[in-house]
């Protein structure tokens, strides 16, 4: 049975990056990574929701439930996703075996990068016709995880020390499931 990690961290913290960079990584030593993201699912199974708190809640539900299925097929299977409520995480740590990851970027730093224009659309004067009223860690809930197995600090750490920390983690879950 693999292994299933969920992440959760604001957009742009690097959760997309980092999974990656663990698949490439995985299937070089001969592990088989699964990497679930919100972006993808968002698309498809999940493309009736939205960005409220119940939907929000029911995209990270669905998402595990679909890990859950290909779980015999993988040796990790990793849930990249914002993943913002603690009450959803405890849900998918309970229901799944599933480590809580946590990949903490400062919030200056995603204003400053700001690769899909998102912080910039949440911060314009109410009223204006772009203005994102949802978007998570400045105008919508993150909530700071209390029970996370890591936490990887992608303001602070190089992305290689990252990879590294996160492929350490992964082994020893891959060990001790
Ligand atoms: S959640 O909160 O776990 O259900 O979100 P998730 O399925 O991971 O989807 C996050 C991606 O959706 C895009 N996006 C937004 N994110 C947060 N808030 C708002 N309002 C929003 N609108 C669009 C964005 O591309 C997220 O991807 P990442 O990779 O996190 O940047
Ligand atoms: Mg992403």
């Amino acid at each position: 049975m693999g292994v299933i990690v969920q992440f959760c961290g604001l957009s742009g913290s690097g959760k997309t990056t980092l999974a990656n960079a663990v698949f490439h990584q995985f299937e070089k030593e001969g592990l088989k990574v699964m990497v679930l993201d919100g972006d993808h699912y968002r698309l498809t199974l999940c493309k009736d929701l939205g960005f409220s708190k119940a939907d929000r809640l029911e995209n990270v539900r669905r998402i595990a439930a679909e890990a859950e299925k290909l779980r015999s097929q993988y040796d990790v299977l990793i849930l990249s996703i914002i993943n913002p409520f603690e009450i959803g995480r405890n849900h998918i740590r309970l229901t799944h075996q599933a480590e809580v990851v946590w990949i903490k970027c400062e919030l200056e730093t995603l204003i400053k990068r700001d690769t899909k224009g998102l912080y910039y659309k949440a911060m314009l004067p109410d009223k204006h016709l772009e203005k994102i009223y949802n978007l998570t860690g400045v105008n919508d809930t993150f909530d700071a995880p209390d029970k996370a197995a890591l936490v990887i600090e992608t303001t602070r750490s190089s992305p290689k020390v990252c990879l590294d920390q996160l492929t350490f983690f992964l082994k020893q879950c891959i060990r001790q499931p």
